[in-house]
């Protein structure tokens, strides 16, 4: 009998303040009407000056250790996503292990953006099925408001990303009834580094921080949106065919596509190249905007929250983003 991964756990929480198009109107150069249009946003959550990426990873990971109706102490790893961590080192993991106040256990900082979560959810799995660890906490995070350029420069980016946290508890189901995780599959381009990055702080520089650098926007994220775009439609549903046939599977058996929420025309597009109805993809961009790493388990956990998501539904989950990296993962619920 084959062991699997099941989520049974899930909580996700963003920060109180809401942030709509029209209050991005009055911080920088752009319109309710250009953000809709281009990205489907309409607001986003953002955290006031002082909370980290960890925080709000600790309160996801609260919320799932109560619904999988855990005790805390049983849980034997962490593994975290993000791009945004409190420090540029050490990572979230550790942080939201002490702020709840978890034995000395294993804590695991996975930096693959936007495919994060995908990254950390396959290498849950790998644990689980090999037996290392029996209840994992997977976290993913994200502090993004706090470095965003709000000049014409960076404004294709900043009105999209807003912050927020989920978290899920993993653990082995040895009962043969197919749910779980049904595989991960994973895909990294290195070559298009920069077309969507956070040049600075760079270790190739000697000093690593310089004034000149603030004076220039390096330290602020940068994309070339046409290229991000163009591979995001064509590498997640490449992602997800890939997975369907390692897994003898086809669209019609997918329930739910979840794709990382980046824009929601870029979910629309990959909804569409899969010959997908549209109520089959999960999309919630409208009120978080992009959240990188934790976009996918919020729209999860959000869909299971609102009665969506049910027991048996195979859900497609798919993520493309800064490296470039890209997979799909699949899930019987
Ligand atoms: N408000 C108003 N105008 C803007 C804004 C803004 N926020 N941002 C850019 N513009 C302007 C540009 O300056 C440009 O002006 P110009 O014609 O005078 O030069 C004009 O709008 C059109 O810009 P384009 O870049 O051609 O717009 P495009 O249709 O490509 O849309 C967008 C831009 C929405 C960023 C798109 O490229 C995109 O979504 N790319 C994918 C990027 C993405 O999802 N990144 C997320 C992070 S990574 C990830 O999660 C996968």
């Amino acid at each position: 009998m084959e062991r699997r991964t099941v989520v049974s756990g899930l909580g996700f929480y963003v920060p109180p303040r809401v942030v709509t198009n029209f209050d991005l109107e009055k911080m920088m150069n752009t319109s309710d009407e250009w953000i809709r249009e281009r990205t489907g946003i309409l607001e986003r959550h953002w955290a006031e000056s002082g909370v980290g990426a960890s925080d709000l990873g600790y309160e996801a990971a609260v919320k799932a250790i109560e619904n999988a109706g855990l005790d805390k102490n049983d849980i034997d790893f962490i593994i975290a996503a993000t791009l945004s961590p409190d420090h540029y080192f050490p990572g979230i993991g550790l942080m939201v292990q002490a702020k709840l106040g978890l034995k000395e256990i294993g804590a695991l900082d996975i930096r693959d953006q936007c495919s994060g979560f995908l990254y950390a959810l396959s290498v849950a799995d790998q644990y689980i099925r090999t037996g290392t660890y029996k209840k994992i906490l997977l976290v993913a995070a994200e502090l993004q408001s706090a470095n965003l350029d709000f000049s014409d420069e960076g404004r294709d980016m900043s009105v999209l990303f807003g912050d927020g946290g989920a978290a899920m508890i993993l653990e082995a189901n040895d009962s043969g009834d197919g749910r779980g995780v049904l595989g991960c599959y994973l895909f990294s381009d290195g070559r298009f580094v920069s077309e969507l990055w956070m040049d600075k702080p760079s270790s190739r520089d000697n000093p690593t921080f310089r004034v000149e650098f603030f004076q220039q926007g390096k330290f602020y994220p940068r994309m070339n949106g046409r290229t991000v775009f163009k591979n995001a439609c064509e590498k997640m549903p490449q992602a997800v065919l890939y997975g369907l046939q390692q897994l003898g599977l086809s669209i019609s058996n997918i329930d739910y596509l979840i794709p990382h929420q980046a824009n929601d025309r870029i979910s629309q597009m990959v909804g569409r190249a899969l010959r997908l109805p549209e109520e089959k993809v999960i999309r919630n961009i409208q009120r978080y905007g992009n959240t990188t790493a934790a976009s996918i388990p919020i729209a999860l956990a959000e869909a299971v929250q609102n009665g969506l998501i049910k027991k048996g539904h195979l859900l497609a989950l798919t993520a493309f983003g800064s490296g470039f990296t890209w997979g799909s993962a699949f899930i019987r619920w």
